[in-house]
C-alpha cells in the first residue's frame, strides 16, 4: 500500500473526479462520524481499511497518477500483452493497459476497492477478481505480473510474501516478467511521515498522519481524514524489508531477479540513496 501514500503526491496527473469528493462521500453528509477503522483483510494484513468504501473512495483522491504508473506501462510495452494485477486497488494501472489494448486481470481483496475500479473509464476491458494475491489461481498465464503502490508491504511476514511469489511463479509464461516495489528501509520513512498534513486535492479532505509504533522492519500509523462532517481514522502496519531478504524469497520461489532498480525512471538501485527497491523477475532455470 501507499501507506502515507507519498508515493503518488504531488506528481503526474490527478486522477478524474477529484474535485467532487463531497459528493464522492455522501455518507459523510449530515452526521459526525468519528470512525476508528481497523484491517478487516484477513490473515497478517495489515495495511489500511480498504475494505472500508468511504475509504476506497477517498483512495484515488490521496493517490494521483504518478511516475511509477509511467514505469509500468512503459515495461508492458506498446505491443499487446496479457498482464496481471496483483492488489489492483482501484484499477488505475489496469485500466490504463486495457486503454493500451492490454489483456489485463485485476486481483484485489477488497470489493470497495474494485467497486471504484469497475466505474473508471476502459474498466469494461479488464477482468476483475475479488482475491488476494496468495490465494489466486486461474489457469492462463501471463506475460507480465505486477504488485503496484507499494502493496508489497501490506504483506507482512515471509510466508504471506513467498505465497505471493508462489502465485506469480504459477501464472508466468516462459520469458515472462514479474515487477514490484518496496520502500529502501534505509530511508528515514517514520521520521519523513511522522505528523504529516497535507489537504487532498478538491480541497475538502484534510489527511493526517501519525506513527503509532516502530518495530524492527515494521512501522505502524495512523491515517485520519477531516471531512466536513467528520472524521475517518484508519490504522496501518507496513514492513520495510531490505533487498537481500526479498531476492532471497524471490530465489526460495523459483523465480530469479534479472534487475533491480531504485527509481522510476529506471536508475540502478543504491542502497544508500534510492527510496524504492524496484524488482524484475523472472522465472528460474
Ligand atoms: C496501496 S493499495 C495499491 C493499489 C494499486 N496497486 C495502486 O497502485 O494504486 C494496496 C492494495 O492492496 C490490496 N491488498 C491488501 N492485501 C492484499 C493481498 N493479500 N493480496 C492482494 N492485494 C492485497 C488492498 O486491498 C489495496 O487495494
Amino acid at each position: 500500500m501507499h501507506a502515507p501514500l507519498a508515493k503518488k503526491q504531488g506528481a503526474g496527473h490527478p486522477r478524474p473526479g477529484t474535485q467532487d469528493l463531497a459528493t464522492a462521500l455522501p455518507l459523510l453528509c449530515g452526521a459526525t462520524i468519528k470512525s476508528l477503522v481497523r484491517c478487516r483483510l484477513g490473515g497478517c494484513d495489515r495495511g489500511m481499511d480498504y475494505q472500508n468504501s468511504q475509504i476506497a473512495k477517498i483512495y484515488d483522491h490521496a493517490n494521483s497518477r504518478a511516475r511509477d504508473t509511467d514505469f509500468y506501462l512503459s515495461l508492458a510495452g506498446v505491443r499487446p500483452c496479457s498482464v496481471l494485477d496483483l492488489g489492483c486497488g482501484t484499477g488505475l494501472l489496469c485500466c490504463a493497459l486495457a486503454e493500451r489494448g492490454h489483456r489485463v486481470t485485476g486481483v484485489d481483496p477488497a470489493a470497495a476497492m474494485l467497486a471504484v475500479a469497475r466505474r473508471k473509464p476502459h474498466a469494461e476491458q479488464v477482468e476483475w477478481v475479488e482475491s488476494s494475491a496468495q490465494s489466486y489461481r486461474a489457469r492462463r498465464r501471463f506475460d507480465l505480473i505486477v504488485m503496484t503502490g507499494h502493496a508489497f508491504q501490506i504483506l507482512l511476514t515471509d510466508a504471506d510474501a513467498l505465497a505471493v511469489f508462489e502465485t506469480m511463479r504459477g501464472h508466468l509464461k516462459e520469458g515472462g516478467r514479474v515487477a514490484f516495489e518496496t520502500r529502501n528501509p534505509r530511508v528515514d520513512w517514520a521520521g519523513e511521515w511522522a505528523g504529516r498534513v497535507r489537504t487532498l486535492p478538491g480541497g475538502q479532505v484534510l489527511e493526517t498522519l501519525e506513527i503509532t509504533g516502530e518495530d524492527g522492519e515494521f512501522i505502524s500509523f495512523q491515517t485520519s481524514y477531516r471531512l466536513s462532517h467528520g472524521t475517518l481514522t484508519t490504522s496501518s502496519t507496513l514492513r520495510f524489508s531490505p533487498r537481500e531478504h526479498v531476492a532471497a524469497l524471490i530465489a526460495r520461489a523459483g523465480l530469479v531477479v534479472r534487475e533491480v532498480f531504485g527509481e522510476w525512471d529506471a536508475g540502478r538501485f543504491d542502497p544508500a540513496r534510492s527510496r524504492e527497491i524496484i524488482f524484475i523477475a523472472e522465472l528460474a532455470g
